[in-house]
């Protein structure tokens, strides 16, 4: 589907509209590292420009462009070691916006008892609020009460605001569930998921026989499949859009390893390429939010400069694509 800049809505221009001087502020401040000044200077700059936000479809409620995962990344101990780079990260992520999506799941070990902890011990505190939760259902309806009983638990929260039929686990009865809990607002937003291009038919034939809220699917400039059919579907279908695997799991950087980033990467505010590959996803108007994961609060901090400046247009997202081809 070709893309262009009439393709982004009115009130995404609007927050695009960001003075070119705040964000170079913003950016430049974000890269700094977490020392305790560099941390107070960074929270300063995030006040200076909100990130670009993007509508769930068929309500009010905006989500910024850049969220997190944490596949992996939050996957440790109790140790204070270990946890300290990850406090920073979540409070990077608070600092930047509200109601910016942390996405687990209960196959992620240790990753929803971790994201629960942090979330309470965070600052700002009531971080539970600035959070647009979401999490998912990975085994057989059978089972499914158990185990979200147990996420809510090690994620210290009543209720979660999207909840997901992980990589299609059962998902006729799980979508069934799911939907009772949210008549009974127990959850906010029902959702789907996977991380395979060999999904995504499937992940079609749902969106179109079946309501739901979110899809959360693989997207990448270096794998891009779902622009086919998936992704004008979902926008078709008035459905929210969350990107997983934005790197694919890191290794699209080994595709430019060595090589400097191009000259005009400045001209759409990039400065590294994170950047560039994150801008490349949420420019395409079907996405709602990407999620990358880090376990590092300097790559936090480069994801959420992402959601700032200016975004590409169609031939500036061909430029990006073709960089991997
Ligand atoms: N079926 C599903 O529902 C499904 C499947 C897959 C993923 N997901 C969700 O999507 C999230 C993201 O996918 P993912 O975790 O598989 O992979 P990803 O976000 O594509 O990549 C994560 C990797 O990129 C690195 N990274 C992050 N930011 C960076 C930066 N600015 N510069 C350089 N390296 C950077 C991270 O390393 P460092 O830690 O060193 O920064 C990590 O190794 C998951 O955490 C999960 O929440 C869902």
């Amino acid at each position: 589907m070709p893309l262009d800049r009439r393709d982004l809505d009115r009130r995404d221009l609007d927050r695009r509209a960001l003075d070119r001087r705040a964000f170079l502020g913003l950016a430049a401040a974000l890269a700094l590292p977490l020392s305790p000044g560099a941390r107070g200077a960074t929270a300063a700059a995030a006040t200076v420009a909100a990130p670009l936000r993007r509508t769930i479809p068929g309500t009010t409620e905006a989500l910024p462009v850049i969220g997190m995962g944490t596949s992996g990344t939050f996957d440790v101990g109790k140790g204070s070691e270990e946890r300290a780079p990850l406090a920073d990260v979540l409070s990077l992520l608070l600092r930047d916006a509200s109601n910016t999506v942390v996405d687990t799941a209960p196959s992620y070990g240790n990753s929803e008892a971790v994201t629960g902890d942090l979330i309470e011990a965070a600052t700002p505190p009531h971080a539970r609020k600035r959070v647009f939760l979401a999490t998912k259902i990975s085994t057989s309806h059978t089972n499914a009460p158990a185990q979200f009983a147990r996420s809510l638990a090690d994620l210290r929260t009543d209720t979660v605001d999207l909840l997901q039929v992980h990589n299609l686990v059962d998902w006729r009865e799980n979508l069934r569930w799911l939907r009772q809990l949210k008549e009974q607002r127990k959850i906010r937003y029902i959702g789907i998921t996977h991380y395979r291009d060999e999904a995504h038919d499937q992940l079609a034939q749902i969106l179109r026989s079946e309501r739901v809220d979110f899809l959360q699917v693989n997207y990448s400039a270096g794998d891009r499949n779902a622009e086919n059919e998936l992704l004008p579907l979902a926008r078709d279908r008035g459905v929210a859009v969350l990107i997983n695997r934005p790197f694919q799991d890191g290794n699209i950087f080994a595709a430019v390893k060595g090589r400097p980033l191009p000259d005009w990467a400045g001209e759409i505010d990039c400065n590294s390429w994170g950047q560039l590959f994150l801008k490349f996803i949420v420019s395409h108007p079907a996405v709602t939010c990407a999620i990358p994961a880090t376990s590092k609060p300097k790559n936090m901090a480069d994801n959420l400069a992402a959601g700032h400046g200016r975004m590409p247009d169609s031939r500036e997202r061909a430029r990006i694509a073709a960089l991997l081809a």
